[in-house]
């Protein structure tokens, strides 16, 4: 196999994570614990029969850990982990040659899995049900397919969009867990996990500050410590009170609910320019000038979740709760503004 060929097929393995900070096994993951009650189980149930773990599928918005839990369970399974993605496998031959290359018990982590190509997720179905992949040899009249044997593997798929999976693909994974936000005491526990392991000392009410405004997300938590410690660096003598914390979001431009500024231009688009809502998607996207799927896979979860924003049949509406906090509720409720 040529190693150019396929390193082109997968993703750069540091690239986008957050290299030392992420737990390496399932004891120093922290939060999601259905999840990892249920992974220790069926690991442990796996290893003890000698078996490669069920194909798993994680989905949930971008930031949760689902590449992080990808490389725990490879670990956890003493196997090697191949990383791709739905949108950089273009052809059934480029799946073919990744597939080839596993040795038993490995992972073969594919993000973004529901953007896979129709021939490519075809091709999948019987390497993830039998273990073998058809291989197309030759062309024109003297075309012939081979089929191959594959070492069992796991295949763990992950997606920030459930709804898009095909019912064929969905039903082929014996594990489904969807990773939800993280509460502000898991996320404190992680700021101060990473900054340990960063060296920089840290308050714990620095901590609850930071996770207070971190949007359930590791990920954001994460950036965060590690701007804070610069900040803390340059202006605080390395130490991050809550007062130093404070002011490094402050200087990050994150505010109180931890909203960047395209949460609030969101918010007060609809607000102000939609008078609160409902408002159709599209238009909003229009007016904020990012992409509706990055609004409705990035943006929007959180907003919902954290009670900001509605999404009702009519299109999008910001709550009660989201005039209130950019002091717009009088305005609007004399305009007839209604919470649904
Ligand atoms: N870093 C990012 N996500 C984490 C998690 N769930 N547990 C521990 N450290 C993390």
């Amino acid at each position: 196999m040529n190693d150019r060929f396929l390193s082109s097929q997968m993703l750069e393995e540091e690239q986008n994570l957050e290299g030392s900070l992420r737990p390496q096994r399932l004891a120093e993951y922290i939060g999601q614990e259905r999840m990892k009650e249920s992974l220790r189980v069926c690991i442990e149930a796996a290893t003890r029969r000698s078996e490669s773990l069920d194909h798993a599928i994680f989905y949930g918005p971008p930031g949760l850990g689902k590449t992080t839990i990808a490389h725990v369970i490879a670990r956890e399974m003493g196997g090697n982990i191949r990383s791709t993605s739905g949108l950089v496998l273009a052809h059934a031959g480029d799946l073919a040659a990744i597939l080839a290359n596993l040795q038993e018990r490995d992972v073969l982590f594919i993000d973004e899995i529901h953007r896979l190509p129709p021939a490519v997720e075809e091709a999948l179905y019987p390497a993830m049900e039998d273990f073998q992949i058809d291989l197309v040899i030759g062309q024109g009249p003297s075309v012939r397919t081979m089929k191959l044997d594959l070492p069992p593997f796991t295949l763990i798929g992950a997606t920030t969009k459930a709804g898009s999976l095909t019912s064929p693909l969905r039903e082929r994974f014996g594990l489904v867990y969807r990773l939800d936000f993280y509460s502000p005491e898991d996320l404190q526990t992680i700021i101060i996990r990473s900054a340990g392991l960063l060296g920089v000392p840290i308050d714990t009410e620095a901590a609850t500050e930071i996770a207070k405004r971190s949007r359930g997300t590791p990920r954001i938590a994460n950036r965060l410590i590690k701007r804070a410690r610069d900040f803390a660096e340059v202006k605080a003598q390395g130490l991050i009170t809550q007062q130093v914390a404070q002011d490094a979001l402050a200087w990050l431009g994150v505010d109180q609910a931890g909203f960047d500024e395209m949460d609030r231009k969101i918010l007060l688009t609809i607000i102000e320019k939609f008078k609160g809502g409902p408002v159709g998607i599209e238009a909003v996207a229009a007016a904020v000038q990012e992409e509706k799927a990055t609004l409705e896979d990035v943006y929007e979860p959180f907003l919902i979740q954290s009670g900001f924003l509605d999404r009702t049949a009519r299109g999008r509406q910001a709550t009660t709760r989201a005039l209130e906090y950019f002091g717009k509720l009088n305005n609007l409720f004399s305009t007839g503004h209604q919470d649904q």
